[in-house]
């Protein structure tokens, strides 16, 4: 098998930051090469856009924002996940394209299409090879934002566009299910652990 390419994705607030610990675990039992990065992020270009992207005091149009998160992405393809997967590492993102198209489009209501056409220039094929989606009702989305101490230019957000950006999440799950492993992330840490192993054994067929 070669190496596999796996994002991690969900709204705010869905629990990502357990959830990578979980994965994490999983490589390192397994001792599989592997590199763990994010978006927006993952470079130094990516790093730097990624706080002006996150900073509430950022004026940024919606096409500048969507055109940012895939100037990042670019340099991060080629730069990290494209020659990790050249020599057969392993690369878990967290967050992805699926990101843009769940925030920036159903969130935003920037078309699906333009995003498209984005994804095809910068990605030139390269998809995750499955992607864990972890999901949560909208009511534990916002509960869990509001703990934040400060809150992110997108987490100042209102419930109606985390509930559009829940919904272009399921949505483009329900689409490619076979690329798509939904977790529900409401529920005990240990069912929700369960659940990630689970997806990722059978991925990898072990
Ligand atoms: P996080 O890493 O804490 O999840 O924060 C990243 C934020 O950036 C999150 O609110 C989602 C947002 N985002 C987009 O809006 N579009 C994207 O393409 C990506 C990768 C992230």
């Amino acid at each position: 098998m070669n190496a596999q390419f796996i994002t991690l994705d969900g709204i705010d607030g869905a629990g990502k930051s357990t959830n990578l610990a979980v994965i994490q675990a999983w490589f390192d039992e397994r001792r599989l090469p592997v590199v763990f990065t994010r978006e927006p992020g993952g470079t130094a270009m990516g790093e730097a856009l990624r706080e002006l992207l996150l900073n509430p005091q950022t004026q940024v149009s919606l096409r500048a924002e969507t055109l940012l998160m895939f100037v990042a992405r670019q340099q991060h393809l080629e730069s990290v996940i494209r020659p990790a997967l050249d020599e057969g590492i392993h690369v878990v993102s967290d967050r992805f394209t699926d990101a843009t198209f769940a925030y920036q489009g159903g969130g935003r209501g920037v078309p699906l299409a333009d995003i498209e056409i984005l994804e095809q220039w910068v990605q030139q094929g390269q998809h995750p090879d499955l992607t864990l989606l972890l999901d949560v009702p909208l009511d534990v989305s916002m509960a869990r934002i509001a703990q934040a101490r400060q809150k992110d230019r997108f987490e100042q957000e209102q419930a109606d566009f985390f509930m559009r950006v829940r919904e272009a999440y399921l949505n483009r799950a329900a689409a490619a299910p076979q690329r798509y492993a939904v977790i529900d992330s409401n529920r005990e840490r240990e069912l929700v652990k369960q659940d990630i192993e689970a997806a990722l054994s059978r991925h990898f067929g072990i």
